[in-house]
């Protein structure tokens, strides 16, 4: 076997392993590590920057492979932004994504066994399984914190402002809820 060989190998058997590791966290998290679109990246910032807030604390539950967390930093540059992440790869790549902003903290928690009431915003882009079991989490939010959900909303909780961005296929809803 030539040293090409060997290093051909290698990769494919990388390939194959991030796959399937991927595949096994996929179906343990109930949801691919899809990142949130451009658009609604940019939608999201503008919902919270018409908050005129000044967070202390950010969570984005489920920081996939940190866009969202990035774009939240770049708002809020003093606060600190965490991101649960429990796909190793997707964690791995937002952690080194970061690895340069200050407090910024990406870790590999299930974010369903962390206290998050400390945080003002909390942002996420799950599923209707997710946001129903979170409820309680954000029941526990401090008054005035804002959740802001991407396609999901939270069943029987009304927002306070709802808007739409065209995505490929289908207009894509973000909800917006402030505790009261
Ligand atoms: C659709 S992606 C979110 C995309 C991301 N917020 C972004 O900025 O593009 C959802 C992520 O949530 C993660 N996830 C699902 N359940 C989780 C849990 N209980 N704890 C931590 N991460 C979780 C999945 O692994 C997946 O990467």
């Amino acid at each position: 076997m030539s040293v090409f060989d060997s290093i051909y190998s290698i990769i494919v058997i990388l390939i194959f392993s991030g796959i399937a590791i991927s595949l096994i966290y996929e179906k343990k998290a109930r949801i691919s590590p899809t990142p949130v679109l451009p658009a609604v990246r940019a939608k999201v910032m503008a919902m919270l920057d018409a908050q005129k807030m000044t967070p202390d604390n950010i969570v984005d539950l489920g920081c996939g492979w940190g866009g969202l967390v990035l774009k939240l930093k770049r708002l809020y540059p003093v606060c600190k932004v965490t991101g649960f992440e429990i796909s190793p790869l997707p964690f791995w790549f937002s952690r080194l994504r970061t690895s340069l902003s200050s407090r910024v903290h990406i870790m590999r928690k299930n974010f369903f066994d962390k206290d998050i009431s400390n945080n003002d915003i909390v942002t996420c882009y799950l599923s209707p399984y997710h946001m129903e079991k979170l409820k309680p989490q954000l029941e526990n939010l401090k008054s005035g914190s804002v959740v802001i959900s991407c396609s999901f909303p939270i069943k029987d909780w009304i927002p306070v402002q709802t808007e739409y961005v065209r995505g490929i296929f289908v207009m894509i809803p973000v909800f917006m809820y402030i505790i009261k």
